[in-house]
């Protein structure tokens, strides 16, 4: 049997949180696609830890922890991490497990990112920079090195040739960066790879469900950011929907239960692209002042606006989301007037639709104004503290969506998150 938590928005829902909150109740962990594009924030200890590579069920004693086929690992970054993780007195070398089948990030990945951003100027994705894009055309162009070819001895010439691909490439886009420092840790960082455990990761996990163990499929990124559903060309380069689970860990689509989708109680976006219902405004400085709305990852200011219906309700649809996981309720606290995007008008003509293109044309968002609680909720605990406006705010989203909201997280903390 597999659970499913992905964002439904265009990031940074608080996945990491959730993740780390519901770990206990399975017996593995799984990371679906995205690579270190990803940022997913933990409280442990009452330190803050961010995670890239790592699922985010680590913390977690005697949980098994699995990077999916679907994910672009980055050696030198998933290194890093493995020492942070460490220094919480994390064994990761008898918890964590990488599946072969994962594509490697090379240091021209990063560098061939970085020359695809410059080329593009104002067109720019706004991309994390982390070698995404050029990962993922490796792996569908069937060009790339994966991690089970990392033990094999052909390795370091399998590595040179595809260097050299990268290096005709970046010569054609005139980028002479000198990226000797990457290359560097990269080779550092294939061997400390080399001790892992590398495994057959759809045997691996096939085989843990067949003896009736429990998976939690973590997902990157947010729906609106998937390649094919989300605001294309601004999104990651992966299937960030419920189906990526599927080809991302090797499972079948009938193990799949509960797909819990994150969502904040407001909306933001980092990077690039549509954003209809941001907020350029005093209301989304201070969105992104009581929120602490800066990247992860990058460290950039996060867009900020309300709360978007239409584009919730067809993240449902394309997820087949079974319950809504609702965060950053508290954020709201600051304010008395609410408002919620039910509808767009694009170019003109209202509809409920995410229409297929949203760079070229207008979308104005249409709203219905709810009350605000105006109070402190960060140290509630049960349903019933809740304020009712605000009960009537999740009534209004539930009904919209025609899924309910089954819990709400009222700080970043573990013991800040309700049952509904
Ligand atoms: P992810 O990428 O989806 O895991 O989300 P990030 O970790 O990038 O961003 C979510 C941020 O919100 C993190 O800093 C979390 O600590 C924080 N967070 C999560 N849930 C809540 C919440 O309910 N309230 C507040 N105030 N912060 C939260
Ligand atoms: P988590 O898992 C928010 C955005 C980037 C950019 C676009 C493409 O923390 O929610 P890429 O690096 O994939 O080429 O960038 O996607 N992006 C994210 N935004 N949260 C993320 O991950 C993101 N990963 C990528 O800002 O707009
Ligand atoms: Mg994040």
């Amino acid at each position: 049997m597999v659970d499913v938590i992905l964002g439904l928005q265009w990031g940074d829902e608080g996945k990491g949180k959730i993740v780390d909150y519901f770990a206990p109740r399975y017996d593995v962990i799984a990371r679906f696609q995205g690579g270190p594009n990803a940022g997913h924030m933990l409280y442990v200890d009452g330190k803050k830890v961010v995670l890239h590579q790592i699922p985010s069920g680590i913390f977690h004693e005697n949980k098994i922890n699995l990077i999916g086929n679907g994910v672009v690992l980055d050696p030198v970054t998933l290194k890093r991490e493995c020492e942070s993780v460490a220094s919480f007195g994390i064994n990761y070398r008898k918890n964590l497990f990488i599946s072969k089948r994962t594509h490697l990030i090379i240091p021209t990945h990063r560098a061939l990112d970085k020359a695809s951003e410059l080329s593009k100027g104002n067109e720019k994705i706004g991309s994390t920079l982390k070698g995404i894009g050029p990962a993922y055309m490796d792996k569908t162009g069937r060009n790339g090195l994966r991690v089970g070819d990392l033990l094999e001895k052909s390795f370091t010439s399998q590595y040179i040739k595809l260097r050299l691909k990268h290096q005709k490439l970046l010569d054609s886009m005139h980028f002479n960066d000198d990226i000797s420092v990457w290359e560097d840790e990269f080779l550092e960082a294939i061997d400390f790879m080399r001790e892992f455990n590398i495994v057959n990761g759809e045997y691996f996990i096939n085989d843990k469900i067949s003896k009736g163990q429990k998976v939690l499929a973590e997902g990157a990124q947010g729906s609106m950011l998937d390649v094919d559903f989300g605001t294309f060309p601004f999104v990651t380069s992966s299937n960030t929907i419920s189906a990526g689970v599927c080809t991302g860990i090797g499972v079948a689509p009938q193990q799949i239960k509960d797909v819990m989708g994150v969502t904040k109680a407001y909306c933001t976006r980092v990077g690039s692209g549509p954003f209809p219902t941001e907020l350029d405004n005093e209301k989304g400085e201070l969105l992104r002042k009581v929120g602490q709305e800066f990247g992860a990852t990058t460290g950039r200011p996060r867009r900020c606006g309300w709360i978007d219906l239409v584009a919730l309700k067809y993240a449902c649809m394309v997820n087949g989301v079974t319950k809504i996981i609702m965060t950053k309720a508290d954020v709201l606290d600051a304010f008395s007037e609410l408002q919620v995007c039910t509808n767009y008008e694009v170019n003109g003509k209202k509809t409920d639709e995410v229409p297929f293109q949203m760079t070229r044309v207008k979308i104005v968002p249409i709203w219905e104004s709810l009350n605000g609680w105006n109070k402190d909720i960060t140290h509630l605990r049960t349903p019933q503290e809740l304020p009712e406006q605000m009960h009537h705010y999740v009534d209004f989203i539930n009904k919209y969506l025609g899924v309910n909201i089954s819990f709400i997280s009222n700080g970043p903390g573990r013991d800040q998150l309700i049952e509904i």
